[in-house]
């Protein structure tokens, strides 16, 4: 089985990439299985409706989030009827929607899970315990599960790696917005990436306009971050094929589409 991830979608940029190479990637890969991290969807914060049936409509299978989850006010009008959107899972009990989903993928069923990293994010639960919790849930159902860590710090990223390895079938980081060079199959069979990039703005910082972040460093002054409208854009992502019968990854590959590294079919 085939999976295709593709990394945090910044803004309407972010979108239009997506839009523009999800045919081409999917002609090319065949995956069976594509999961969108759009927790930057909406302006580089949030998501809105409209947004994630638009990730649906052009092939998606899910949709992860992050630590912007809750940023564009709309989630709480339709995150609880959003069958596909995973958000974090080690959050509070009373929290709306769902941090772990389950795809059927012809006979299969993948276990889609979303769990925040703690150094230098928000407070959250303990992301390792959760995840022996659901792991232990969704092997009653199946042994393909894919994790969506999103974090920062690359030491958490990868002590999570090696501490699910031959528990589930791949950890994808996320949040950073920078593209690691570190994936790999780990030694018991669980794909892994520190960071699988994002996707949108290029000629920015991190999908956001540079004049403002580069203000912030020189001033310590509040600005405010906004996704450029206009300019050079790029798509970040992973493909890795996983064995239905074992659950267990064969491959990771990466995906890094800019003007830099140009796209082939
Ligand atoms: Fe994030």
């Amino acid at each position: 089985m085939k999976l295709l991830f593709i990394g945090d979608v910044v803004g309407e940029p972010g979108r239009q990439m997506v839009q523009d190479y999800l045919p081409r990637l999917k002609k090319r890969f065949q995956p069976q299985l594509t999961i969108i991290n759009g927790e930057n969807a909406a302006d580089g914060k949030g998501i809105n409706e409209r947004i994630y049936k638009q990730f649906l409509e052009w092939g998606a299978q899910a949709v992860t989030m992050g630590n912007h989850t809750w940023d564009k006010r709309d989630i709480f009008e339709f995150i609880d009827d959003a069958k596909y959107l995973v958000r974090p899972s080690n959050l509070p009990p009373e929290t709306p929607g769902t941090g772990i989903i389950y795809v059927k993928i012809n006979q299969h069923e993948v276990a889609i899970i979303n769990l925040l990293a703690r150094t230098f994010m928000m407070p959250a639960d303990d992301p390792f315990r959760e995840a022996d919790r659901l792991i232990e849930e969704a092997r009653k159902r199946t042994n393909l599960i894919f994790i969506d860590f999103h974090g920062e710090a690359t030491s958490e990223k990868q002590a999570f790696g090696w501490y699910v390895d031959g528990r589930v079938s791949a950890v994808v980081g996320t949040h950073t917005h920078t593209q690691t060079a570190d994936e790999r199959i780990l030694p018991s069979g669980t794909a892994y990436i520190s960071d699988a990039g994002m996707t949108g703005p290029y000629e920015a910082i991190l999908g956001m306009e540079r004049e403002a972040v580069i203000k912030r460093f020189l001033t310590n002054l509040p600005v405010r971050f906004e996704v450029p409208k206009t300019g050079k854009t790029q798509l970040n992502g992973v493909v890795i094929d996983l064995d239905p019968q074992t659950g267990k990854a064969t491959s990771i590959k990466r995906i890094l589409i800019n003007d830099d590294h140009p796209y082939m079919d």
